[in-house]
């Protein structure tokens, strides 16, 4: 198998490699306002409870607004929405009201304040159940209390991060290892 020759690489370039789970929406609400904010950082802490954790930038308007409600709504966008998405991250709640600016329709949630954003294919409603983090790293844990899914496709065009500009498109999808995975790992 290839040796890869490596060159030196900036350490802080190095997410451009390990974002790319999908870009998120998070919706949020606090006392009747709405928001919108576009998401790369945020990753699975554990799954029972159901734990994510993610970095929201304490300069976003949302970071007030997740951090004052205890909650959020994390949606996932497909590959149809990435231009909205680009728009949202590019704006401020402070300044506009993204769902009525971008011509997304904010449904009620189960269980958290937060609307569920309807074109998204998965919205999963979350609540705050660590802070204690929120100073030092701006990494808020969230523990999902309701999801809700679109039946299909199984595997949505989800869209992904790489840095300068560039989205990869969730793609191809193989079985092929699924022999060589503990039960227990799958
Ligand atoms: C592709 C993409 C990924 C982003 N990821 C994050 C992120 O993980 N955390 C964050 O704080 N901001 C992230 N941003 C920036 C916010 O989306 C942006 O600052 C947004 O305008 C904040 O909105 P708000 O002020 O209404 O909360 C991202 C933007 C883009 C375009």
């Amino acid at each position: 198998m290839k040796i890869h020759a490596k060159d030196d690489f900036p350490v802080a370039g190095v997410r451009r490699f390990l974002e790319p789970g999908p870009i998120v929406l998070v919706s949020s609400a606090w006392k009747g306002e709405r928001n919108i904010m576009t998401m790369g950082w945020h990753m699975i802490m554990e799954f029972q409870p159901s734990l994510i954790g993610c970095y929201i930038w304490s300069e976003n308007h949302s970071f007030d607004m997740v951090r004052k409600s205890k909650a959020c709504v994390v949606n996932i966008p497909t590959v149809d929405l990435a231009a909205k998405v680009v728009g949202i991250g590019n704006t401020s709640g402070r300044d506009i009201d993204k769902f009525a600016a971008f011509g997304l329709t904010a449904q009620p949630a189960a269980k958290v304040d937060a609307p569920l954003i309807g074109e998204c294919y998965a919205s999963f409603e979350c609540r705050l159940v660590d802070a204690s983090l929120i100073r030092k790293y701006s990494l808020f844990v969230l523990e999902v209390v309701k999801a809700h899914a679109a039946r299909s496709p199984k595997y949505p065009r989800t869209i992904h991060y790489r840095g300068e500009g560039v989205f990869m498109l969730s793609g191809a999808n193989t079985s092929r290892y699924r022999k060589l995975f503990k039960p227990q790992m799958l």
